[in-house]
Formats: C-alpha cells, sequence, structure tokens
C-alpha cells in the first residue's frame, strides 16, 4: 500500500467541483454510514446520488455492505451529505485517500460530521444490536503510523500538532443523549478502538483491549475524525454493536462479516429515529 499519498486543496477543489456541479444542495452537515447501515441513506428525499468513481479522487469501497456513492438531499429539515459506505486502509488505499471525502466536505462548507459505524462489543456488558455513543477513542492503527496526517501539513487547513483532547464535540454528545431519553432508545457510551483489521481480534487481543480501556473496536472512524479535527469540524460518532467479541479460545463462537451486516439491518430503524431526532435540533 501506497502509506503516504500527499493531496492538495487543488484535489479536493476538484471533487468539489465534480459534486457541485451535479447538486444544487449545500449541504451542511455529513453523515458516514457504516457496514449494514446503508439502508438509512433511503430517507434522504429530493436525493442526488453520485457513485464515488465519478468524484475525482474519492476512494472506491470494495467490501460488502458498502454501497459506494454520496446521497446529497434532504433529511430531517436539513441539507445532508450521507456517505453510503466508506473505504479502509486495509482495502489498500492510504489513509490519506481514505478520509478524502473528509477534506472534499470541508471544502463544501460541511461543518458537522456524523459518523457511524458497525462495531464488535469488548465492554462484557455490551450486546449485539447496542448502540454507543462514542465519547473518546483509542487510535491504535493511528499511534503506530496509519495516521492520514503523516506527510506534508498544510497550514490554510489546520496545524501541524492537533489536539484530540475533546475530539468528540461535547454539545452534540449531549444532545445525541437527550434525543435517546426522549424517544426511549437506549444509548450506551465508550471508548471506541480503531484498529487496521482486516482480521478480526484474536481472544487475547480481546482482552488486551478490554484491559486497555475499549468498550468497543472497529477499523473505521478514528482516521475520519482526525482529519475532520484536523480542519476543526464538529464529530459525533455513534457505534452500532454488531457482535459481541470472543475473548475465549474455547468459546465455539467465530465472528464473520455476515453477522456484522445483519446486526445493522436490526438496529438500523433505531439509528434512524436518533439521527433524525438530532438533525432536527440542530
Ligand atoms: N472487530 C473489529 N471490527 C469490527 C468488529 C469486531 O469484532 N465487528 C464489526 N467491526
Amino acid at each position: 500500500m501506497n502509506n503516504n499519498e500527499v493531496f492538495t486543496r487543488a484535489d479536493f477543489q476538484e471533487a468539489v467541483q465534480a459534486i457541485t456541479s451535479r447538486t444544487a444542495h449545500r449541504p451542511e452537515i455529513a453523515l458516514v454510514l457504516g457496514s449494514g447501515l446503508n439502508a438509512l441513506a433511503e430517507e434522504v428525499s429530493e436525493a442526488e446520488r453520485i457513485p464515488y468513481a465519478e468524484v475525482p479522487g474519492f476512494p472506491r469501497t470494495s467490501v460488502a455492505g458498502h454501497a459506494g456513492q454520496l446521497v446529497i438531499g434532504r433529511l430531517a429539515g436539513q441539507s445532508v451529505l450521507v456517505m453510503q459506505g466508506r473505504s479502509h486502509p486495509y482495502e489498500g488505499v492510504s489513509p490519506q485517500r481514505a478520509t478524502f471525502p473528509v477534506r472534499v466536505m470541508h471544502e463544501l462548507g460541511i461543518h458537522t460530521l456524523i459518523l457511524t459505524n458497525a462495531a464488535g462489543g469488548i465492554n462484557p456488558t455490551f450486546r449485539a444490536g447496542d448502540l454507543m455513543l462514542i465519547t473518546d477513542h483509542i487510535g491504535l492503527a493511528a499511534m503506530i503510523g496509519l495516521n492520514p496526517l503523516w506527510g506534508p501539513n498544510d497550514d490554510s487547513l489546520g496545524p501541524r500538532f492537533v489536539d484530540m483532547s475533546s475530539a468528540y464535540d461535547r454539545d452534540l454528545l449531549h444532545l445525541a443523549l437527550q434525543v435517546a431519553a426522549q424517544q426511549n432508545i437506549e444509548l450506551r457510551q465508550g471508548v471506541y478502538t480503531g484498529l487496521a483489521g482486516p482480521t478480526f481480534e484474536s481472544p487475547a487481543e480481546v482482552r488486551f483491549l478490554r484491559s486497555i480501556g475499549t468498550d468497543a473496536v472497529g477499523m473505521s472512524t478514528v482516521p475520519e475524525v482526525i482529519v475532520a479535527r484536523h480542519m476543526n469540524m464538529r464529530v459525533l460518532g455513534i457505534s452500532t454493536i454488531s457482535n459481541v467479541a470472543i475473548d475465549r479460545t474455547d468459546s465455539g463462537a467465530v465472528t464473520n462479516h455476515e453477522e456484522v451486516l445483519a446486526a445493522g439491518q436490526n438496529v438500523g430503524p433505531r439509528l434512524m429515529a436518533l439521527l433524525r431526532g438530532i438533525l432536527s435540533a440542530l
């Protein structure tokens, strides 16, 4: 993998041009839909659909359950840009290209980014089908060099050294909790650990992740949060717990992608209700 691609503002602007020439919408909020959550984009009205392949610089998605298109339109009274699927460094895409769409969102004038993902439950009280607000993360893959800010820094976008002390916006967290309480949606809160994947974790790795304070684990989101915070965008992260991570070698249980996609269908309606509530309060 090319681990250190460099993109410039001109590259982002070329993508913006491709998008704005296709739609009159000027979205201010973006939503990234993770594994098994694609169906949520079907609720966008006045929708303009643009395949990633038609936006210069956008990475392709190769993973089942990731449609690979932008859906731009109206949702819960807001102009939104929805990413129906994302790409991940394990697909052989550099961290810079995997997060290229976040750069383009910012260039489009988007200031708020809502990220969703499917994650494994590491906290022993979590069950498949739970929703978890991400309060903080451990960027394990980023900490060892899979960091999208690796390379030259464009000071016009953000600083060389980025503060991550409250990456997940406190006001958005409170709003999400309020909406969940009003709608009787049970919400967990916790720390998301971002790994490179694509292997699921071994039981020893699961116990290690638990010991360092992980509540949920996945293979996405952290790079997008890093790039969004680099540009001072507001971030909200929501994990859907698609499976309980296996912490013993003798459990007889296995983890597979089909299970992850099926869980997405189960939590879809609750997540949509939560997202609609949050969007209409913004
Ligand atoms: N581990 C890592 N990523 C995941 C998992 C998991 O158990 N479930 C969904 N994404």
